[in-house]
């Protein structure tokens, strides 16, 4: 039974290295990052505080900071520096140019949870 879905995101250099971008997944909204070095991660787009657009958050070392409040989350893990606040990661990598998601058939939803 498939658990996911490959969703090609578009070229690589739709994102500025050391930013981020969000993207509509069937209806959930995901923010891409490509670190400076190129490395690109994928986390769910709304900040569990106030649902701060985490996309439009500052990179750098591994983590994405809130454009609203400043609380801070880890891009592999999703971990955040506030007490019980984290969000959800995606699978994602380049490939031949092209940013692919792996994406859970469930969305954001419990069901679409992996851990
Ligand atoms: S909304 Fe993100 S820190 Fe407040």
């Amino acid at each position: 039974m498939r658990t996911s879905y490959l969703v090609n995101l578009g070229n690589v250099n739709d994102i500025p290295l050391g930013q981020g971008a969000c993207y509509i997944v069937k209806g959930a909204e995901i923010a891409v990052f490509r670190a400076r070095d190129g490395k690109v991660s994928a986390i769910e787009n709304r900040c569990p505080h106030r649902q701060g657009p985490l996309s439009e958050g500052v990179v750098g070392n591994g983590k994405v900071v809130c454009p609203l409040h400043g609380h801070k989350f880890d891009l592999a893990s999703g971990e955040g520096t506030e007490k019980g606040e984290c969000v959800r990661t995606f699978e994602v990598r380049e490939q031949y140019g092209e940013i692919v998601l792996d994406f859970p058939v469930g969305g954001l939803t419990p069901e679409g949870r992996k851990d």
